[in-house]
């Protein structure tokens, strides 16, 4: 099979689809035919070097984090997980672990998801990373409740676009911030108020939110504090120290500060597939691009400027 590797960090040409043994899988494993892929920001970080304490340095090292595609093989699965070849699954592989931009990756049965039959292949693709982590963020960091009032910053990108629609499935009003170009588009998936935020920048706003979700990551809860109920939590998307030491600084106050480090989940991506048919979540797909043309995938991401997602077609 061919899988996209590198031999040394750096920019996105260092990315080269190659060949590589088919993954055998272990028990309670599924292997996975893929279809699509996702490209999320870490890759890039991990593909620049970034993130050296997690890759570590020997080559060749591959990347990816969620796929989706179809069971060609299963080993001794529990009863919980009644996976068969030919059913069409997608889902995130475990934080530490890498390599979903391949043509087959072994997965945990209890990692994966059933796709809805009304979605395609493609539209799934925008699903996994993001929808996970804008539902452990709000709903089991930011414990939204039915009622409650939430903004998102950076509304516009893939998590910003997930966190939107589950905010609102969890019963919020929502509002959001993004650039011009995408105020339409937060409106479009439920915001009651988009907010410009090169027109109007964060501290010239006023409100009482019950959780402030900083899905792009460039606040802090003494920045938004104005803005939160005394009770109100920010929930950040940013595994920096200094956010982790502000989360252990906040444990036993009322306002909280928390740092979401999303976590594989076959429960979690039933709980996306349930809102996805019932027409309460959509993928919002943005770019996408072949395999092979990965480099200019990781390009346009690193431009910061997606809308909702981009993918990979692997076949
Ligand atoms: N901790 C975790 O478990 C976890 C999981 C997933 C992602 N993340 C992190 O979360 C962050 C967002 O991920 P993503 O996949 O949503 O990224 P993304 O899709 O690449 O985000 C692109 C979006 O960012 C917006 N943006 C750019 N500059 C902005 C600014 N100054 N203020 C507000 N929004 C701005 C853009 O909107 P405009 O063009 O309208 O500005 C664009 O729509 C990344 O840092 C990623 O690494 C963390």
């Amino acid at each position: 099979m061919k899988a996209i590797q590198y031999h040394r960090f750096g920019p996105p040409i260092v990315m080269k689809y190659e060949e590589a043994p088919i993954p055998l899988i272990k028990s309670g494993e599924v292997l996975v035919k893929v279809h699509y892929v996702s490209v999320n920001p870490k890759d890039c970080f991990l593909r620049m070097g970034k993130y050296k304490v997690i890759s570590g340095t020997r080559f060749p090292q591959f990347l990816g984090s969620d796929l989706v595609g179809e069971v060609v093989a299963t080993k001794n699965l529990p009863a919980a997980y009644p996976f068969k070849e030919g059913d069409r699954v997608y889902g995130m592989l475990p934080s530490l672990k890498v390599g979903s931009y391949a043509e087959y990756v072994r997965m945990k049965a209890k990692h994966l998801g059933h796709i809805p039959s009304q979605m395609a292949y493609r539209e799934a693709a925008a699903i996994p990373l993001v929808g996970l982590t804008a539902l452990q963020a709000l709903r089991d960091l930011g414990q939204v409740q039915a009622g409650q009032s939430v903004f998102i910053n950076g509304a516009s990108g893939g998590v910003g676009t997930a966190g939107i629609q589950i905010a609102k499935v969890l019963g919020a009003e929502v509002t959001t911030t993004s650039s011009w170009r995408n105020l339409e588009l937060c409106a479009q998936l439920g915001a009651s108020q988009a907010i410009d935020y090169t027109k109007t920048s964060i501290d010239q706003l006023n409100g009482s939110f019950d959780v402030f979700f900083d899905a792009y990551g460039n606040q802090t809860l003494d920045k938004v504090r104005h803005l939160l109920t005394p009770n109100g939590r920010y929930v950040t998307t940013i595994p920096s120290l200094a956010n982790f030491a502000q989360h252990a600084l906040t444990c036993l106050n009322a306002q909280k500060s928390k740092v979401v480090a999303v976590k594989a989940s076959g429960k979690d991506m039933d709980q996306l597939s349930e809102w996805i048919r019932a027409g309460k979540l959509h993928a919002v797909i943005d770019r996408e691009f072949a395999i092979a043309d990965v480099p200019d995938a990781h390009a346009y991401i690193q431009t910061k400027r997606a809308r909702g997602k981009v993918i990979l077609r692997v076949i």
